[in-house]
């Protein structure tokens, strides 16, 4: 399967089946080999320099009820809470001073923060930090409000699609969401011109291998500007308590092969990867991905936006921790950029 692997770095894509084999018969060996060619082709594009995002989670209440999530609806037993704009902006003049250029606004699908408010707040920053990027994470809009926010000065939206076949989008999430809207949602924010990006957690209940190889060749058919990997982790709150966890090894395997479809994606070594393995985070980078999101919420929000069982929100995944982030990215001959870090389509073959 070596040759597999040449042959997606040169022509950046496999046959259904192929890709179907890798995933189910790739052992440590294949998997280093993969790993080191995606990381090449990483450092080909990206040099060794990390791209942060301030992560800034402005609310966790939600009108969802997303089995997988610690932020649905039916949990009675998370303290909900909602930043204030001005919260918001001090976050974000934090996050400046410390560097970052790239605030990233997260939060459930609340009700409450409506068009007007997060419009207002995308406005502000922009007028306040006029050389940021403004990313939004805030879910299902319709059209006309991601082109408002667009207008307020967003310039990038993720949104993932958690899986692309719509049986097991109903197995994840309750009868009145729809795999559909969420895709067309994508095709929205992609048309008005968004740095869109989406992706899928590893090893969610009922994922089926097939389901992957469609996540992949739905993601090679949308090229996304970003791409958000993750593995699913249990929230003891939620339907999905008792259920495995997904691997480290099958979320370094798809990093890889995203980062060797996309030479030029934006991919984060994901919190959920650094929350299951102590080391997750590296080997995230040491298997392709470019980007690291460190939170810069209100430490005492922090953790109430738990979407899933203890979320690493201290030391290196926070914005206080940046010099303990920056020591793990030396040890493995990485640093932190504090570039804006816009997607590039790269034009040379790696
Ligand atoms: N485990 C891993 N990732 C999760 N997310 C939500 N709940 C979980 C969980 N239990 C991810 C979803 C969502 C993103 C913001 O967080 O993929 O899109």
């Amino acid at each position: 399967m070596k040759q597999w692997i040449d042959r997606l770095r040169r022509e950046r894509t496999l046959r259904p089946e192929e890709f179907r084999q890798l995933l189910t018969e790739c052992d440590a060996e294949l998997l280093r080999y993969i790993n080191k060619q995606a990381q090449e082709v990483s450092l080909l594009h990206f040099g060794n320099k990390i791209y942060i995002r301030g992560l800034i989670e402005i609310s966790n209440c939600c009108r969802n009820n997303c089995y997988y999530c610690g932020i649905r609806k039916g949990n009675p037993n998370i303290e909900r809470y909602r930043l204030t704009q001005e919260s918001i902006l001090d976050c974000c003049k934090q996050g400046y001073e410390s560097g970052f250029r790239t605030f990233v606004l997260q939060g459930g699908e609340d009700p409450v923060l409506t068009d007007n408010k997060i419009e207002r707040i995308v406005t502000n920053i922009r007028q306040e930090y006029p050389d940021c990027a403004i990313t939004l994470s805030l879910g299902e809009k319709s059209r006309n409000t991601y082109e408002r926010f667009f207008k307020a000065g967003a310039n990038r939206y993720l949104l993932r699609h958690e899986t692309y076949n719509e049986a097991h989008y109903q197995q994840l999430h309750p009868a009145e969401m729809s795999g559909k809207r969420r895709l067309q949602c994508l095709q929205d924010l992609k048309d008005i011109g968004y740095q869109t990006g989406t992706g899928i957690m590893v090893g969610s209940p009922g994922q089926t291998v097939e389901d992957i190889v469609e996540d992949i060749l739905f993601i090679e058919r949308l090229r996304p500007e970003m791409i958000g990997i993750g593995p699913f982790l249990p929230h003891h709150d939620t339907p999905f308590a008792q259920c495995p966890s997904g691997t480290v090894a099958q979320t370094v395997l798809l990093l890889s092969i995203f980062r060797l479809m996309h030479p030029s994606a934006l991919i984060p070594a994901t919190t959920a990867l650094a929350t299951l393995a102590s080391d997750g985070r590296e080997r995230g980078i040491l298997a392709g991905a470019n980007v690291v999101m460190p939170n810069l919420s209100p430490r005492e929000e922090r953790k109430k936006y738990e979407l899933y069982n203890d979320k690493a929100s201290l030391e290196a995944e926070s914005a206080e921790g940046l010099i303990v982030l920056q020591k793990q990215l030396n040890a493995i001959g990485y640093e932190i950029s504090t570039e804006r870090g816009d997607f590039i389509q790269c034009t040379t073959d790696y």
